[in-house]
């Protein structure tokens, strides 16, 4: 491939969101985000203009990266809605935690004896909402942005990965099983709307980055 990166804007989301239940607890997920460094990391190298929206991680974030940091997922959907319309590639790799409790308690909730109930809401689907304004400006064909999504599952993972990327209007989808979830290395398989199916083998992020953006070329 012969373009270049140089002026591309690539937007990220990575790591994992808090959902709180009052100032202290929250629920989340095993991500470390070191797969959006990753992807950061080579994107710049690439010679791209980078941003990472990313959830409280513990590893340090690469140099000349621009990041957001935020909590939760509303604050992540409200960064990325922001700066959606300039960007060339977005690339969501945040573990968003699917549900946020129901009720927000402002003072500590005190301990006490019996089980207690947690009653929990669906969060926004970032991804599929920047899928769905992209695909209402589609009266005419519309490139950009490229959209790339992961997708992480125990079962079924070739079959749900194509329906999340059909059903979030993606043009590609990174499958990968939950053994990558804090790991430094991936096993992941890469399908594109136009029925493409790339095995990788197990790779450090880092390489594994650098195969999704060759292959997200294809598609600028
Ligand atoms: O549907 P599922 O969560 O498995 O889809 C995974 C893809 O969707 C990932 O790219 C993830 O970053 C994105 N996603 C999102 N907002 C959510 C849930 C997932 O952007 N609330």
């Amino acid at each position: 491939m012969s373009f270049s990166w140089n002026g591309l804007h690539v937007l990220i989301t990575s790591g994992p969101t808090r959902e709180f239940l009052d100032p202290v607890r929250f629920i989340t997920n095993a991500s470390s985000g070191k797969m959006g460094w990753a992807l950061a990391e080579e994107a710049r190298r690439l010679g791209a203009r980078v941003t990472v929206v990313s959830g409280p991680v513990s590893t340090p974030a690469p140099e000349k990266v621009s990041v957001k940091w935020i909590e939760t997922a509303f604050e992540m959907r409200n960064q990325v809605l922001k700066m959606a319309k300039k960007a060339d590639i977005i690339i969501s790799a945040a573990a968003v935690t699917d549900w946020r409790p129901k009720k927000f308690s402002p003072s500590k909730i005190k301990r006490k004896k019996g089980e207690v109930r947690l009653s929990l809401l669906p969060n926004p689907d970032i991804i599929r909402e920047i899928g769905e304004i992209k695909k209402k400006k589609e009266g005419r064909p519309q490139r950009r942005p490229v959209l790339i999504g992961f997708s992480l599952e125990t079962n079924g993972l070739e079959r749900s990965s194509l329906k999340k990327m059909r059903e979030k209007n993606l043009d590609m989808i990174v499958a990968n099983s939950p053994a990558s979830l804090s790991s430094e290395k991936i096993r992941a398989t890469l399908f594109s709307k136009i029925g493409s199916k790339k095995k990788l083998p197990l790779l450090s992020k880092r390489l594994c980055a650098r195969k999704i953006l060759k292959e997200a070329g294809n598609f600028l």
